[in-house]
């Protein structure tokens, strides 16, 4: 009798102890929700209400970083694994101005849309292909999820919300196997992805369990972009830039360049 008390007790307890963490999790999410209201527009909101409760997403926790046109939280699917979520703030006309450039002459994109909504949408979309493309040519980058207007869902690079460091402040072990691997990630998306990050330097590198993984695929532009040459120097002089205050042994960018632009089975 005694057990079988104790047994609904615990129950009991248990049963509140649920209700109280969901309540926790009710009320997280919607201050959640108040933090984005303040921060963005009608459209921004429903689309992340959609996704809320399609169930794609399942919960946002905070803000891992605030930039000047996007914002990353952290976040978790239906099955309870972290989710990248990145926001891009819609209505800055530099950041319009600064787009053009690398969408304007990439032959994936033939209708550019004059208004900035649509723009920061196919700028949304062009990340989430950019990360597609690095992925199928074994680049390690975020996956992407899904992508909707301007909110772009993919893989966390952290552990337990936590995002891994940038290249910029992580202790590296190893720093020449680092560079060397971020080499071959270069060559890999100019020759199987047809594709220059654009944007790579120590800021858009991060590095879990010691190895370097490619965010920030927005400004990624085609191989035969007019730009394609002089964002493909910028990229590895960024980096030979960074690996060198390391004491790296450095390639110069002529002989990356030659070994990249290099035909399959062709000498140099
Ligand atoms: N998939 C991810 N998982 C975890 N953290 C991420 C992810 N993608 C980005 N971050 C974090 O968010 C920061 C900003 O992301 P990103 O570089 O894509 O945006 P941004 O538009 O360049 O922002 P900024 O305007 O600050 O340069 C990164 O420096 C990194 O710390
Ligand atoms: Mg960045």
């Amino acid at each position: 009798m005694v057990d079988g008390e104790e047994k609904a007790s615990l129950k009991l307890r248990l049963r509140e102890k649920r209700y109280e963490t969901e309540r926790l999790m009710r009320e997280k999410r919607s201050e959640d929700m108040d933090v984005l209201e303040e921060v963005f527009d009608k459209s921004t909101l429903m689309i992340i209400y959609r996704l809320l409760n399609s169930g794609i997403l399942k919960k946002i926790f905070g803000t891992v970083k605030a930039g000047k046109e996007s914002r990353i939280y952290s976040g978790e699917d239906s099955n309870g694994k972290d989710i990248a979520i990145k926001i891009f703030l819609v209505g800055t006309s530099e950041f319009r101005k600064g787009m053009l450039k690398y969408i304007e002459g990439d032959n994936r994109f033939k209708k550019i849309p004059r208004s900035t909504r649509p723009l920061i949408y196919l700028w949304a979309k062009k990340e989430f292909r950019n990360l597609s493309l690095a992925n199928e040519a074994r680049v390690r980058a975020p996956k992407p999820i899904y992508v909707n207007g301007n909110v772009l869902l993919m893989e966390f690079i952290g552990n337990n919300g936590i995002p891994a460091p940038l290249l910029k402040e992580a202790v590296l072990k190893n720093p020449t196997r680092v560079y060397k691997k971020l080499m071959i990630y270069i060559a890999a998306l100019y020759k199987k992805a047809n594709l220059i990050h654009g944007d790579l330097s120590e800021y858009n590198v991060m590095v879990l369990r010691g190895r370097p993984v490619l965010i920030d695929f927005s400004q990624g532009v085609n191989v035969d972009h007019p730009l394609a040459h002089e964002l493909l120097k910028r990229d590895i002089e960024n980096l030979n830039k960074f690996f060198e205050r390391l004491n790296v042994e450095i390639e110069p960018f002529e002989s990356i360049y030659r070994s990249i632009i290099k035909k399959n089975g062709e000498r140099s």
